[in-house]
């Protein structure tokens, strides 16, 4: 499946500022915050850990938006991460791309 829209290059760079705000409102609509904490681990990592880990890694946003959608375990222990398969990809991408930039807040 050709899914290489995931172009290479500065997710959540300057330009998208706005989307912090969206990646918010997705995470919360999805349930992510019923697993996931931004600073410390609840069922699953934080996103600032996954942020940390991921860091510098080019391959990642792919790779982790393909794991939210088809859920797995077995990078983090061996709690599985439900899949997401009612999520566009486009909620996806903005969720996960928020989530390696460290899931900053909104700026107030
Ligand atoms: C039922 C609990 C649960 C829900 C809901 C959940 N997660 Fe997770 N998530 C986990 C667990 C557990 C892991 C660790 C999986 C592993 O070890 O491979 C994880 C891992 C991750 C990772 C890192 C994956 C990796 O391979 O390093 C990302 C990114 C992530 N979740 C994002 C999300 C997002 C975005 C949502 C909402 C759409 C979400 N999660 C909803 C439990 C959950």
């Amino acid at each position: 499946m050709a899914l290489a829209m995931v172009a290479s290059g500065g997710a959540f760079a300057a330009e998208q500022v706005g989307s912090a705000a969206d990646a918010i409102a997705i995470a919360r609509s999805n349930a992510c915050m019923g697993c996931h904490a931004v600073d410390r681990k609840l069922v699953g990592p934080s996103f600032q850990q996954i942020a940390e880990k991921y860091k510098g890694d080019s391959q990642a946003s792919a790779r982790l938006e393909k794991k939210v959608k088809n859920g797995g375990a077995g990078v983090w222990g061996s709690i599985p991460m439900p899949s997401h398969p009612k999520m566009s990809d486009g909620d996806i991408k903005t969720v996960v791309a928020w989530v390696l930039a460290g899931a900053p807040a909104l700026q107030k």
